[in-house]
């Protein structure tokens, strides 16, 4: 009789011990599934960013050298700057000031690099979950890792209508009503990367606010004459974005107090350059830009 109970007891608890074994583990097989869907959900959602904010400079699978300027690849970072390099492990380099590569990666998207081109995005209104999906999509990228598939979907959301609207920071950045002013506006905030170092405003990024640039009284930075001492007109303008030029000790003094590199020349036959009719649509647009 004791026996009886004494196996029945033992059944019960060997039952009860397997279903908990079995509830545990798919439990911890759901979490592990639901952290791998949202770490994918977050690296898409960061490469749809890079797409739009990034690639204009480093490139669609981030080689670097986009066609809007000649920036470092991303995609060798971990090689050239991660952990086990010299850039890594000196005595002020990045383990030191960031603690990590990744760390990093965040640093600098939001706070630019000073003196460069590479824009803070933080102070153009980049929100930090998007700043934090664009770092978990480069970190994705190392060792030159976009998968085909991944540059193929890339590409072609890259002709979608989507890909064209302007950066989610700017909404608040009214598109002219004209057709061609407007299709300036979309060449200005999306393919031609001009918002990647101009405000519409008078704030400076790396290169003048353009508020008023054909207004009377011109813009902060230069007034009515470009940083290479022409006066501001349709033609100077067109050849101002064509030949690019300026940087320190170049023309006029810059009158809003900052010491501007040269600007990239955008004409010829680069990957850089611009189609003569995208550089006059642009030009329709910075008219309407008022002060
Ligand atoms: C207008 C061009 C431009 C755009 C747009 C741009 N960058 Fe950059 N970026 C640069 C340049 C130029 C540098 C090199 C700065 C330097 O060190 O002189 C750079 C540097 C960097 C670096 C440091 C690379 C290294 O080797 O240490 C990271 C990371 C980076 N950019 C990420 C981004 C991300 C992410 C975006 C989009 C949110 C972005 N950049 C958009 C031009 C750009
Ligand atoms: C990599 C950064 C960068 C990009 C991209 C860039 N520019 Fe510039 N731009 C500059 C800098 C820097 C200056 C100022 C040069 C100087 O002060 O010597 C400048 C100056 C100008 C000026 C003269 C402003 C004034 O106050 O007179 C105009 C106009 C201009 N850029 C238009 C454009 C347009 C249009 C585009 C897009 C096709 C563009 N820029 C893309 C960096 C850039």
């Amino acid at each position: 009789m004791t026996k009886n109970i004494a196996i029945s007891l033992f059944f019960a608890l060997a039952t009860v011990a397997l279903l908990g074994y079995i509830w545990f583990g798919q439990t911890n097989q759901r979490l592990a599934a639901t952290n791998n869907r949202q770490l994918a959900e977050q690296i898409e959602f960061g490469q749809r960013n890079y797409e739009q904010y990034c690639a204009a400079c480093h490139n669609l699978d981030g080689s670097g050298n986009g066609p809007a300027y000649p920036a470092p690849a991303l995609n060798q970072l971990q090689a050239t700057k991660g952990p086990g390099t010299e850039a890594y492990t000196t005595t002020n380099g990045i383990q030191k000031k960031y603690g990590s590569l990744r760390n990093y990666i965040e640093f600098t998207i939001a706070y630019g690099v000073r003196g460069s081109p590479m824009p803070a995005w933080k102070a153009n209104g980049m929100r930090d979950d998007q700043v934090q999906a664009i770092a978990a999509y480069i970190m994705s990228m190392q060792g030159g890792a976009v998968t085909q598939d991944a540059q193929q979907s890339a590409a072609v959301w890259k002709e979608t209508e989507v890909a064209k609207l302007p950066p989610t920071p700017t909404p608040s950045i009214p598109k002219p009503e004209d057709p061609v002013a407007a299709a300036g506006y979309d060449l200005f905030f999306g393919a031609a990367g001009c918002y990647g170092c101009h405000n519409v405003s008078d704030k400076p990024l790396a290169g003048p606010g353009l508020a008023g640039l054909f207004g009377p009284n011109g813009t902060a930075a230069y007034g009515t004459t470009l940083p290479n001492g022409e006066p501001v007109n349709e033609e100077n303008v067109h050849a101002w974005i064509v030949n690019g030029g300026g940087g320190p000790d170049v023309g006029p003094e810059s009158q809003d107090g900052q010491n501007y590199g040269p600007m990239p020349a955008r004409g010829g036959q680069t990957a850089q350059s611009l189609p003569d009719e995208d550089i006059d649509k642009i030009i329709a647009y910075l008219k309407t830009l008022e002060r």
